[in-house]
């Protein structure tokens, strides 16, 4: 693993993440939303809002999967991250999370709540950072089976087989 990599695993203390690459919770608002103001998709309260620190190095990605909160990504230093975004209408979409915006690469993007993705850094490494409220619980995390998914997108066999692990 490359040296700066290292360092910014041990400067933030990141730790692996199940869908891969490696983060480290930045917040965690106080507060918390009880039950009975959410929508039924969310089995308990959840605090008001979360923010990670995520880091994507290359020969990794991270794995289809979806949440049940909107997801706000920054995009902090390295190089560009590919996000594959598998809308619930049935659409792909790419986005390009970057610093270089003549390319069409955005500083901040949104996945919506329910949709499926995945990313891949385009190079050596990607710092980024990713926001969600209501805020992040396990419980909302679902990581994609490839074939299940293929069944709902069967344009897209290729990219679900390969941004898949199980
Ligand atoms: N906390 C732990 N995992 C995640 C994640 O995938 N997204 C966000 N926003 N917060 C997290």
């Amino acid at each position: 693993m490359d040296i700066s990599i290292q360092q910014l695993i041990q400067f933030y203390q990141l730790l692996p993440h199940p869908e891969g690459g490696y983060y480290k919770e930045t917040y965690r608002s106080s507060e918390r939303i009880p039950a009975d103001s959410l929508s039924e998709k969310f089995n308990g309260e959840r605090n008001y809002s979360t923010a990670i620190y995520f880091l994507l190095e290359k020969n990794s990605f991270s794995a289809f999967h979806r949440i049940q909160s909107d997801e706000c990504w920054h995009f902090y230093t390295g190089d560009a991250v590919d996000i594959h975004v598998l809308h619930t209408n049935g659409n792909y979409e790419l986005i390009k999370l970057g610093s270089n915006i003549e390319m069409g690469e955005q500083y901040q993007a949104i996945v919506p709540a329910g949709a499926w993705f995945a990313s891949k850094t385009n190079g050596q490494y990607s710092l980024v950072g990713c926001t969600v409220s209501p805020g992040f619980d396990f419980a909302d995390f679902e990581l994609a089976k490839a074939s299940a998914l293929i069944l709902q997108y069967p344009n897209q066999e290729k990219l679900i087989k390969h941004f898949c692990r199980s």
